[in-house]
């Protein structure tokens, strides 16, 4: 038993508390910035080619303090530096955690149990590298001699999310006589429509799965791999020119059938979620070529050293991750939404909500005592206009506070021309006024000036004070999207770090596969399960009786 005190007994806890019912009993933007003209400048932060202004956050500088505070107590950059060192942190899995070794610079040292992992992380990335120019060029040809043009990746949770992701972000920078692919869901629709107008002699399957036996993925390539079989006549040897896998199983992919040599590895101290920039990344590299995946990894990197090293109060990720556990915490806020302006990051919060929930979604701390405050938020969002058309309204005069994050860009990605680029002022238009309504609402007295009649001014009323994030940049590269991960991926550390919960593992996803195993007999065979509850029973037997 851990003699730390409780999160909620630490004196840090209780000065928050008690500054929250003083200081924001009304919470006003408004007059935080007419108090103080030099705020905008003061809250906001430079990282690599990120502007992060917080300057739209329900804090004073008083409060800040008090959050930096808590996370000394916490001992947030200790954690950091252990995880930097190659430490065990994941201690329910007894694993490293160092997604940053995967875009360490090449002549950087990082250790794993006294040996320097870089070089083996730099041999993959060179192997990756050489294999992605050779599908490009087409010297590697399928089993009938032809060119690829297609990549379908099969995989699910972080060995989808991720490349899905960053190859919607960096379409612009992708190889578009190549089509590229996703397919994750177990659904069979999933694989179908991802196949169905695809030429099996000219398309590639690249297998992601960390453990190579996750279900879902197992099931789908084994499918592919019967589609590509019975489009070309049924050689077996076709699979080794069509079929590669990106995994630390070497035992599994083989045994499914897929060369050793055609597996790029990684190791099991890459989180899934973490994993989009070691092996798990070849589609996307395939895609968008070695030199703009190396970009990416310089972007995460730059991001990486930032959180190493900057003080705390220029500390971004730090600054991200206390103002989350600020709303969390102390105004019981549920929910973290995350709304990009930009077409290409339609995937972005998708991605984000594997990394948050998955990572943050704990009740118990990492000595297995529960905690007795809230953890990770419900992450949720989709582009940014679209949103302003469907559920804003909630954001702006509904009854909860829902801290957002506005991620815009100052330039349209380079293909645009013409109209097309132009839009793109209207479309930073709302990006700007989004926020400002959020933050600076509209009071009764203004809605009166402006003539509405008396019993529509309450409905026209904004209350403002809805705290936002805004993180701008020149335009969504490779590196920029490498930078806007690595943000993310280390204000979820602090957060974790702060709660004191096990941010790298997952076991809340396992019941759910064990239970499945367990009834799928039922509904393929009509077995009993036994100990089925009368709700599922029942479920079964209609479906059963639905199924033709
Ligand atoms: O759903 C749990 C999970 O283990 C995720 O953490 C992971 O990203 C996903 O499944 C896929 O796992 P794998 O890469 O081993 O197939």
């Amino acid at each position: 038993m851990s003699d730390t005190p409780e999160l909620t007994r630490r004196p840090e806890w209780t000065a928050l508390k008690d500054h929250r019912a003083e200081a924001f009993r009304e919470p006003s933007l408004r007059e935080l910035f007419a108090a103080d003209p030099g705020r905008a400048e003061r809250l906001t932060v430079r990282v690599g080619d990120l502007l992060i202004d917080y300057s739209k956050h329900l804090v004073t500088d008083e409060t800040l303090a008090l959050l930096r505070e808590l996370a000394v107590a916490t001992d947030v950059f200790g954690l950091r530096d252990a995880m930097f060192r190659g430490e065990r942190i994941n201690v329910t899995e007894r694993r490293a955690v160092l997604h940053t070794a995967l875009r360490a610079a090449p002549d950087a040292v990082v250790e794993v149990d006294g040996r320097n992992v870089v070089p083996e992380v730099r041999a993959v990335l060179g192997r990756m590298a050489d294999f992605a120019e050779r599908v490009r060029s087409g010297a590697w040809t399928g089993h009938t001699g032809r060119r690829i043009r297609n990549v379908v990746n099969i995989g699910i949770g972080g060995s989808d999310l991720g490349p899905a992701m960053a190859y919607e972000a960096l379409r612009a920078f992708t190889d578009r006589d190549m089509t590229v692919r996703f397919v994750s869901n177990v659904d069979g629709a999933d694989l179908h429509e991802a196949t169905r107008d695809l030429d099996p002699a000219e398309t590639l399957f690249v297998v992601a799965s960390k453990t190579f036996t996750t279900i879902e993925t197992v099931t789908n390539a084994t499918s592919a791999r019967s589609w590509l079989l019975a489009g070309l006549g049924g050689d077996e040897k076709a699979v080794a020119r069509h079929f590669v896998a990106l995994s630390t199983n070497a035992q599994e992919v083989t045994a499914f059938g897929i060369d050793a040599d055609n597996m790029f590895e990684f190791w099991d101290w890459v989180g899934g979620r973490y994993s989009f920039d070691s092996a798990i990344g070849l589609s996307l590299m395939i895609a968008i070529g070695p030199e703009a995946f190396g970009e990416m990894l310089e972007g995460f990197r730059v991001v990486d050293e930032h959180f190493r090293t900057a003080p705390a109060e220029a500390n971004a990720p730090l600054v991200l991750g206390l103002l989350g556990i600020w709303y969390g915490n102390f105004f019981d806020a549920q929910t973290h939404a995350v709304l990009p302006y930009s077409h290409y990051l339609s995937k972005f919060t998708a991605y984000l909500q594997q990394l948050d929930m998955e990572s943050n979604g704990k009740s118990v701390q990492r000595d297995g005592r529960p905690v007795d405050w809230q953890t990770g938020p419900v992450v949720w969002g989709t582009p940014g206009t679209n949103g302003q058309h469907a559920y804003y309204q909630l954001i702006h005069q509904g009854t909860k506070l829902i801290p957002a994050d506005f991620v815009g860009f100052a330039n349209p990605v380079g293909e645009l021309g013409g109209e097309l680029a132009a839009q793109h002022d209207l479309l930073m238009a709302n990006f700007f006024a989004q926020t400002q309504a959020l933050a600076f609402g509209r009071t009764p007295e203004e809605v009166r000036a402006e003539g509405v009649p008396e019993e529509l001014i309450a409905h026209k009323t904004f209350r403002g004070n809805h705290p936002t994030t805004t993180v701008l940049a020149a335009g969504l590269t490779p590196s920029v999207l490498g930078q806007l991960v690595a943000l993310y991926e280390h204000k979820v550390f602090v957060q974790g770090a702060v709660w004191n919960i096990d941010s790298f593992d997952q076991w809340g996803v396992e019941l759910g596969k064990v239970l499945a195993k367990r009834v799928e007999p039922a509904l393929t065979q009509g077995t009993d399960v036994p100990g089925l509850d009368p709700s599922t029973q029942a479920l079964v037997t209609a479906y059963r009786t639905l199924r033709k």
